[in-house]
């Protein structure tokens, strides 16, 4: 997989300047969501490039994430003569990036895409690392190819769009991606100060760090056979949690979810394969402050099993594989962690977090 270039704004229309040029295309296409076309490309105004740009609007709901949307994109790049060396830019979320990365990876069998997210989420995991794709017959990103973005361009001017919950589901990720990586990264990740204004010149730097990071386990296994399984750290139990969300009447955040695995799976590190408890602690307590919790019982015990049993990492369908710590950066793949010690972590999560 081609490795792609990360950029990280001083200015953004300077910077997109520079990369639309650095590009040979004979047209140039945005593709925008509701949202981003109203609040995002207006930050593009003074950009000749995107002025002469064809704009297609896809809706800003995850729903959207489908086959009928990629057909429409897919046919409004043909019916507006896009051709092999033509460039597409996708500016959004992990939505807009996941399929319009997809519709240029197959459209006249690929043709060259920029991503700008807008999103934390997007900023520090979506658009970065080349997995692109669209739902399909109710399974998240069954439909897919491998393809990275040429550039990446990451700019925090973005996230002032963002409510606080959307700041905090992405933050999840960089939480997550401090834990599989370095001491340092964790603990100036779980010291940021939330209590005031968010100061975007310093979520910038973090961004940035987080994203190295990601890259750096993309570039060592592009196509998840080993290292870059550390990335669903917190997914396993996460996703099961998302899962169970959407069956009720209050959806968690991809990201919330995420926190909330992160605090399960540290425990299963720590009971497995030795994780300290004190930072375990300092992890959860960084949760609970930030992220509040995911009601549910004992009874909800099974179902939520049954959830992590699906989950498309596992090789067999009666065990769950887990990514694991023994400590900050210390990784441990392809654990499989039986029923009883997983409850053993729905029961700790429930003490804990209050
Ligand atoms: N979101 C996890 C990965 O890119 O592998």
């Amino acid at each position: 997989m081609s490795k792609q270039k990360i950029i990280i704004c001083k200015e953004l229309e300077e910077d997109l300047k520079t990369v639309i040029s650095s590009h040979k295309f004979d047209k140039l296409f945005i593709l925008t969501d509701n949202h981003t076309s109203r609040h995002c490309l207006p930050l593009t105004k003074n950009i000749d490039f995107i002025h002469k740009a064809s704009e297609i609007t896809i809706g800003v709901e995850d729903t959207n994430k489908n086959l009928d949307t990629l057909a429409y994109v897919w046919s409004e790049l043909s019916q507006r003569g896009a051709t092999r060396h033509s460039l597409l830019i996708n500016l959004g979320g992990g939505m807009v990036t996941d399929l319009g990365g997809f519709a240029a990876a197959t459209f006249k069998r690929g043709i060259q895409f920029i991503n700008i997210p807008t999103t934390l989420l997007s900023m520090v995991d979506a658009a970065v690392g080349g997995k692109t794709g669209i739902n399909f017959n109710g399974l998240k990103n069954e439909i897919g190819a491998f393809a990275p973005a040429s550039e990446v361009i990451i700019d925090s001017e973005f996230l002032k769009t963002l409510d606080y919950e959307n700041i905090m589901s992405g933050y999840a990720e960089m939480l997550k991606h401090g834990l599989i990586s370095n001491y340092d990264n964790w603990k100036e990740l779980i010291q940021f100060d939330f209590s005031k204004d968010i100061d975007y010149k310093s979520l910038q730097t973090l961004i940035g760090k987080s994203v190295g990071i990601k890259e750096n386990v993309v570039e060592q296994d592009p196509f998840e056979k080993g290292i870059r399984k550390s990335l669903n750290l917190g997914h396993t139990v996460g996703h099961a949690f998302e899962s169970y969300s959407l069956r009720g009447k209050n959806h968690s955040l991809h990201g919330y979810a995420v926190a909330w695995g992160l605090v399960c799976e540290l425990y299963l590190s720590h009971i497995r394969v030795g994780f300290p408890s004190d930072r375990l602690r300092q992890t959860v307590t960084f949760v609970k402050e930030h992220y509040g919790k995911l009601g549910f019982t004992c009874k909800d015990y099974e179902t939520l099993y049954e959830l992590m049993t699906h989950d498309k990492k596992n090789e067999s369908a009666n065990s769950v594989n887990f990514t694991l710590l023994s400590d900050v950066g210390e990784i441990k793949i392809n654990q499989i962690v039986s029923k009883q010690e997983i409850f053993e972590s729905l029961d700790f999560y429930s003490e804990t977090m209050g």
